[in-house]
Order: structure tokens, then sequence, then C-alpha cells
């Protein structure tokens, strides 16, 4: 028989649902955040004058929730779904896998304690103190070990496009948050940044504004690389396209940053460069949105 040969494989399909149970979780939780503090924008009383409740703790509270906790989780769930997936592998570390599910939610439920208590570096979206960056740190290169240790062991000689967004989402959030994070702790919930002055805000916005590039837009790349085919039942519309898109999204995304900093005291030869390379992004947006159009029209022709 020509399938005799074949073995099914068994995916490790738990840490997948327990990342996809808590995106839900988080998502109701993050969102309620928002909820209040929107609220508080129109009636400042809400905050019924407790420090903890104040918008300024619950701001940040809201924002790490929504993209590190529901965002997060949900990117999780499908960066291991679609890797065991196309690489017709199971993790190759069920253990491993674990330790970043439960390492993950530990990093989540320390933010909501510590932020609103007051405990922040003051940097957007990296506002939590160093021993949680550092649990952070340890959890993210587990996720390195797991996604890049199962395609390196695949059963299919070609890498699919989509993991190619989730590890190019993995090293570049690695290096960001390690980088930006580099700080001189001067007692277990107080630290002092490696950087100073106009440095620091330039080395903060690189991470700030690649940490929307990499994590909210390479990661749900990967997961849209997968599931609109999938979905569409046809494969993606152009292939070729989707590398040209890789490449241009990672070459630009990263010297974009400056753009945060416009009318600063930063060198005007670096906004520059950060809005050229803003405006060169519209090639790589351009080529998700055609692939998408083509992707989903092509499924219209193929029903109607
Ligand atoms: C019920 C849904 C939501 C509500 C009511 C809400 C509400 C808010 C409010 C009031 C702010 C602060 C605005 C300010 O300080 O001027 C905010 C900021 C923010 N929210 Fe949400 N939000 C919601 C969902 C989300 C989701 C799903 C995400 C992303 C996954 C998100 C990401 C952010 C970010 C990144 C900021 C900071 C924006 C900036 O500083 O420019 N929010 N949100």
């Amino acid at each position: 028989m020509k399938f005799a040969n074949m073995q099914a494989t068994s995916y490790n399909d738990k840490v997948v649902r327990q990342f996809a149970i808590m995106t839900v979780v988080w998502g109701v939780v993050g969102m309620l955040v928002g909820v209040i503090i929107a609220a508080q924008l129109a009636w400042p009383e809400l905050n019924f004058g407790i420090s903890w409740l104040s918008y300024g703790r619950l701001r940040p509270l809201h924002t790490n929730a929504v993209i590190f906790a529901f965002g997060g989780c949900g990117l999780f769930a499908a960066a291991y779904y679609v890797v065991q997936r196309t690489c017709n592998v199971r993790l190759i570390s069920d253990k491993l896998a674990a330790f970043t599910f439960w390492g993950w939610q530990l990093v989540i439920v320390l933010a909501a304690i510590s932020l609103p208590l007051g405990f922040t570096q003051g940097k957007e979206y990296a506002e939590l103190e160093w021993p949680i960056d550092i649990l952070i740190a340890l959890v993210w290169v587990a996720f390195a070990v797991v996604f890049f240790g199962t395609v390196g062991t695949r059963k299919v000689r070609h890498i699919y496009v989509a993991n190619w967004f989730f590890g190019a989402f993995i090293i570049a959030v690695a290096l960001l948050h390690i980088v930006n994070a580099a700080a001189l702790p001067v007692g277990m919930m107080k630290s002092y940044s490696a950087y100073a002055g106009v440095q620091d805000a330039m080395v903060q916005w690189w991470y700030g504004h690649n940490a929307v590039g990499f994590f909210l837009t390479a990661g749900f790349l990967g997961m849209m690389y997968y599931f609109i085919p999938k979905q569409a039942e046809r494969p993606v519309y152009s292939y070729r396209l989707s590398i040209v898109h890789f490449w241009a999204l990672i070459f630009t995304y990263m010297w974009a940053g400056p753009h945060h900093l416009h009318y600063t005291a930063l060198p005007d030869w670096t906004q520059s460069i950060g809005m050229v390379f803003s405006l060169i992004l519209l090639a790589p947006a351009g080529a998700a949105m055609d692939q998408r159009h083509h992707d989903l029209v092509g499924r219209l022709a193929q029903t109607a």
C-alpha cells in the first residue's frame, strides 16, 4: 500500500489548548481594565482616591495585559500549533513547552501585582522591574529552544513561510527585550537603566516600535500565513510575494523607531532615517494586503 509506511504524528496539543484558554481569560481581564481606564478618562473620580486604582498605574496594566498576556498567549498557542503541523513533528520537549506556559503565566501574575503597586521602570511596554525581566528572558529563550528545535527536527524539507515569521518574532523579541531591559538593580524592585539621556530614549523607542513590529505584527503574520490559506482551502496566492513581504518587513521595521521621537533632542539625521524607513514600510504592508486580498478573492471565486 502506498501509505503503509506513514506514521501518524502525535502533536502536543495540550500546551496549545492551555495557551488558547488563557488567551481568552487574559483578553477579558485586559479589556476590562481598558474599560475601567476609559471610564476614568471621563470620570476621574472612579479611582476612588486609591493609589493602586489610579490611571497612571492601571494604564500600563491594560497595555501589558492586552499585548503580552492576551496577544502573547495567542502567539504561543499559534506558533506551537503551526510549527508542529507544518514540520510534521511533535514539539521537541513537552517539559520545556510546559515551562514556557507556566513561566509566562507567572510573569503575567507578577505584572498584575507589581504594576498597580507602583513598581515600574517607566519605559512604555517595558515597565516591569528587573526580576520579572529576567524571568521573561528565561521563558523566551526556552520558547526559542522549543520552536527552533522543532523546526530542526522537521520531516518536511521546506520551512513554510509562517515559521519564518514566527522565527523572526521570537529572535527579534529576545534581542529587543534583553538590550532594552539592561539595568543596574539597586533594590529588589528598583533599578536604573543602563542608558542615559537621549540614548535611553533612542533604545526605548527602538524597543517600543519593534515590539509592535515583531510581537504585534510579525507573530500575527505567522498566524495569518497559516490560517487564512487553510480556511480558504487554497495555497497562498503568491509564495514569491510572501518572501518579498518577509524580507521587506524585517529589513525596514528595525529602522523606524526614531519616528516616536520627532522634534526631540535626538539628532536630526536619526529622526530623518526613522521617517524615511516608516514611509518605506508601506511596501511590506501593501504586500500583506495584496496577498490577503487575493487569497480571499480567490476563495470567493472558487465558491461562487
Ligand atoms: C475593551 C477594549 C479596550 C478598551 C476599552 C481599551 C481602552 C484603552 C484606553 C482608555 C487606553 C489609554 C488611552 C490614553 O491613555 O490616551 C488604551 C491604550 C492602549 N491600548 Fe487599549 N483598550 C481596549 C483593547 C485593547 C486591545 C485589544 C489592545 C491590543 C491588543 C489594546 C492596546 C492598547 C495600547 C497599545 C494602548 C496604548 C496606546 C498608546 O499609548 O498610543 N487595547 N486602551
